[in-house]
């Protein structure tokens, strides 16, 4: 069978594509080398720090903005459909200062926000424990982020991949994809593990792993992993309630008195292990912020590995030297917040349509190295 679309990867963003590909009419198969939803975007906090993640203006902060506003919708469409509740929870986020130096950074950040009119304000220690009772009283003040909330990671990639099904996409789990089938520099369909598949157009949606994918091909993006680990506990009383961002360390609060702690970096490796030095590398740093979280019950960690590029912008866009082969990867530590928007980008430039912002500087020219 011939398809319109090759959705290579079954994680947060393989699953937005095919889904908005699906909402266009277009036949898709999304191809998984193992369960989807088992990667990065099980791995992921949630978070939708559109403010709390990015400390200049640029590209990459504007469409992290636009994608956060298309959350309430999303959530709705998709709980049509999959039956599956994203778990939004829109009550904000406190990045907190220790230090004078915090402050500074802090309000310099509040600054340029501010004038990208973001909604956002500095607030003392003691407004702070007025919301957050909980909280060290070592903070000495937070910028506070009210649109930057949450949602379940793992629950948006199924329910994305559950509304694209509903809308007729094959998915299929445990085939890899080898390679991308080029005829006369144009894509044509993919060599997987089961045999070839053919369509009009792919798309490489494989986080960490795509250009392991490229590469095989004879193409080479400048892509390395950088592994994060979390844990998670629950409490019966409310030790929070609103996000909690700082240096190294955040804590989300989830419904049902859950927090998840995250997170650490390794770059370079694609190691999934949970580490002693990890774990407890957070646990120092969320006791530091919440000392009451000592009181909760431990529930579980785990680890996954985020993609990230050479100069920390995603790639999306088509390959400049191979029609019909597109990219949409590298998403780092916002690949969820960006989940949404990745998938209607990338159906408006198969569809040729008018894109609803720039992405000139996510394409893939500007790394794409060609086999020596
Ligand atoms: P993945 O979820 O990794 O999915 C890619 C899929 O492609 C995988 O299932 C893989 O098996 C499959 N694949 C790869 N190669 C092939 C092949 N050859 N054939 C077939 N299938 C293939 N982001 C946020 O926005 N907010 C957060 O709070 C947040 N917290 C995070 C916390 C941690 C600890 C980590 C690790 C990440 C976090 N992120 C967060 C980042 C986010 O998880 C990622 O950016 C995002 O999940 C990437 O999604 P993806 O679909 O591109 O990749
Ligand atoms: N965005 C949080 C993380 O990647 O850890």
């Amino acid at each position: 069978m011939s398809y319109d679309c090759i959705v290579i990867g079954g994680g947060v963003n393989g699953g937005s594509i095919a889904y908005s590909l699906a909402k266009r009419g277009k036949k898709v198969l999304l191809l998984e080398k193992d369960r989807v939803v088992s990667k990065a975007s099980k791995a992921a906090a949630g978070m939708l720090a559109a403010g709390g993640e990015f400390v200049e203006d640029g590209p990459l902060f504007q469409l992290a903005r636009k994608s956060r506003a298309m959350f309430p919708e999303v959530a709705q469409e998709l709980r049509e459909l999959s039956g599956i509740d994203i778990e939004l929870i829109n009550k904000g986020m406190y990045k907190i200062a220790f230090s004078e130096d915090d402050e500074a950074d802090l309000k310099r950040i509040i600054e340029f926000q501010k004038q990208e009119g973001e909604k956002v304000d500095w607030i003392s220690a003691k407004q702070l424990r007025v919301q957050e009772p909980r909280l060290s009283s070592a903070i000495t003040g937070a910028m506070y982020l009210p649109s930057d909330g949450h949602v379940s990671a793992p629950n948006l990639a199924f329910a994305f991949l559950k509304s694209a099904a509903k809308l007729g996409v094959d998915i299929k789990e445990f085939i890899e994809v080898y390679s991308v089938i080029m005829e006369n520099g144009i894509a044509t369909g993919v060599m997987t593990t089961e045999g070839a598949y053919f369509s009009n157009q792919v798309i490489l949606a494989g986080g960490a792993w795509s250009s392991k994918v490229l590469a095989d091909t004879n193409i080479r993006l400048d892509t390395y992993p950088v592994k994060g680990e979390c844990f998670s506990v629950t409490s019966h009383q409310q030790l929070l309630t609103s996000t909690i961002f700082s240096h190294g360390c955040y804590l989300v609060p989830k419904s049902g008195g859950r927090i998840i702690v995250g997170a650490t970096e390794k770059a370079n490796t694609f190691s999934q292990s949970v580490s002693f030095n990890g774990i407890s590398g957070l646990m120092e740093k969320a006791k530091r912020i919440l000392p009451a979280i000592v009181e909760a019950e431990w529930e579980m960690a785990w680890a996954g590995i985020r993609p990230q590029t050479s100069d920390g912008l995603p790639y999306l866009g088509e390959h400049p030297k191979h029609k019909n082969l597109f990219v949409a990867t590298g998403h780092y530590r916002n690949g969820i917040l960006l989940a949404p928007i990745t998938g209607e980008l990338i159906a408006d430039l198969i569809e040729e349509r008018q894109m609803m912002l720039d992405i000139a500087s996510f394409s893939i020219e500007r790394h794409v190295k060609q086999p020596v």
